[in-house]
C-alpha cells in the first residue's frame, strides 16, 4: 500500500530476538546489556498474525533479523510458514553467519530465498576484535555452505570505520570478483553504541575502488533490492553495492517498515515511536481492527530519518534493540 508520502510499502522486516552471541563493537556494548525478558517478545503465532495481515495489504517482501535471528529456536518453521503465504514473494534473513553450518540445510528447506551476512574484516584476529570473540572460520565456512547447497544470492554487510577496517576495501572487491557474492559497504550509522566511531562516507570508499577498478553500473536497479546502488568491477562474480544512509538519505524511495522484537510496528529505524502492536493482540483485538491499525500505521510513516538533526523523536537505542 501506499503511504502518506506516496512510497509503496512493500517490504516488512522483522526482528525476532534482540539476543545476539556476538557483541559488535558498534552495536552492542561489551557487558551490561539487558535484553527483553521471553514473555516481551512476540510469539511465532503473534509474528504470523501481522505478517499475514501485512501480505494482504501488499508487502511481498519479509527480512528477518535480529540480534541474532538464528539465535531463536525454530526459526526455519517461522520462515516456511511466511514463505507459504500467498502474497510473500521472498524472504531473506540477515545473520552474523556464525551459526549457519548448524541451520543452512533446514533454512533451505524452509523455502530462504536469500542471506545477508554481516561481515566487517576478512581478518581472523580483527574479526574476534570487531565481534569480540566470533570466530571468522565459521562464518567463512557457512558461507561456503551456502553457495554449495545453492542459496539464490548471499550478500555479505559490511560496515567501514575509519582506521578500523578501513584498508580491507579491496579485499572485500576481490571476494565478489572471484565468488558470486554481492557486497554491500553500509555507512556506519550514528545510533548507540555507533557513535564512538568514525564512519567512512561511501563516496570515499568508491574512490578507493576507483583507484583500482572500473565501476560499471549496469546492474539491473530493482525495487525490491532496496536502497543499495549496485556496480560490478569488469571480472567480478558477484556486485558491489553502496548503502548510504548518511551522505544519500535515500528516505524518499524508502519502502520499508518494521516488527520489532517486542512487537512494536516501527515505520523508520530512526524513529523512537512506532505502535505497540503485542499490547494491543494481547488485549484481544479482532483481525479487522488489527488490519486498520497497520493501515494507519503504514501511511503514517514519516518522510525521512534525523541523524543529521536529531530530535526529541530520535530512537537512540542500539541496533540489536531495534532490529538491523
Ligand atoms: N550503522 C550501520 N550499520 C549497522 N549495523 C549495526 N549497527 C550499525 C550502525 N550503527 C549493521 C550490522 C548488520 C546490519 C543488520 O546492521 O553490521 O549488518
Ligand atoms: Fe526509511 Fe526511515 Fe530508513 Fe529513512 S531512516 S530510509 S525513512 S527507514
Amino acid at each position: 500500500m501506499l503511504d502518506q508520502f506516496g512510497r509503496n510499502i512493500n517490504y516488512l522486516r522483522i526482528s525476532v530476538t534482540d539476543r545476539c552471541n556476538l557483541r559488535c563493537v558498534y552495536c552492542m556494548p561489551e557487558e551490561g546489556t539487558e535484553f527483553l525478558p521471553h514473555k516481551d517478545i512476540l510469539t511465532f503465532d503473534e509474528i504470523y498474525r501481522v505478517v499475514k495481515i501485512a501480505a494482504k495489504l501488499g508487502i511481498s517482501k519479509v527480512r528477518i533479523t535480529g540480534g541474532e535471528p538464528l539465535t531463536r529456536q525454530g526459526l526455519p518453521k517461522l520462515i516456511h510458514d511466511i514463505k507459504t503465504l500467498p502474497q510473500i514473494e521472498e524472504v531473506c534473513i540477515t545473520t552474523n553467519g556464525i551459526f549457519l553450518e548448524k541451520y543452512i540445510d533446514e533454512l533451505i528447506k524452509s523455502g530462504l530465498d536469500s542471506l545477508n551476512i554481516s561481515l566487517d574484516t576478512l581478518q581472523e584476529k580483527k574479526y574476534k576484535e570487531i565481534t569480540r570473540g566470533g570466530n571468522l572460520e565459521k562464518v567463512i565456512r557457512g558461507i561456503k555452505l551456502s553457495l554449495d547447497k545453492g542459496i539464490k544470492k548471499v550478500k555479505l554487510n559490511t560496515v567501514i570505520m575509519r582506521g578500523k577496517n578501513d584498508d580491507e576495501i579491496m579485499d572485500f572487491v576481490e571476494l565478489c570478483e572471484k565468488f558470486p557474492i554481492d557486497i554491500r559497504f553500509i555507512e556506519l550509522m550514528p545510533i548507540g553504541e555507533g557513535k564512538q566511531f568514525k564512519s567512512l562516507s561511501n563516496d570515499d570508499v568508491k574512490q578507493i575502488i576507483l583507484k583500482e577498478r572500473q565501476l560499471s553500473s549496469n546492474v539491473v536497479q530493482n525495487l525490491l533490492l532496496g536502497p543499495a546502488t549496485y556496480f560490478k568491477t569488469g571480472s567480478s562474480k558477484g556486485s558491489i553495492g553502496f548503502i548510504s544512509p548518511m551522505s544519500h538519505r535515500f528516505c524518499s524511495q524508502c519502502n520499508r517498515i518494521r516488527l520489532t522484537s517486542e512487537g512494536f510496528l516501527k515505520q523508520c529505524l530512526h524513529w523512537r515511536y512506532g505502535i505497540d502492536l503485542k499490547n494491543i493482540m494481547r488485549n484481544g483485538i479482532k483481525d479487522e481492527q488489527l488490519e486498520q491499525i497497520i493501515v494507519k500505521g503504514i501511511y503514517e510513516k514519516p518522510n525521512k530519518h534525523g541523524f543529521k538533526q536529531p530530535t526529541i523523536y530520535e530512537d537512540n537505542r542500539n541496533m540489536f534493540q531495534i532490529g538491523g
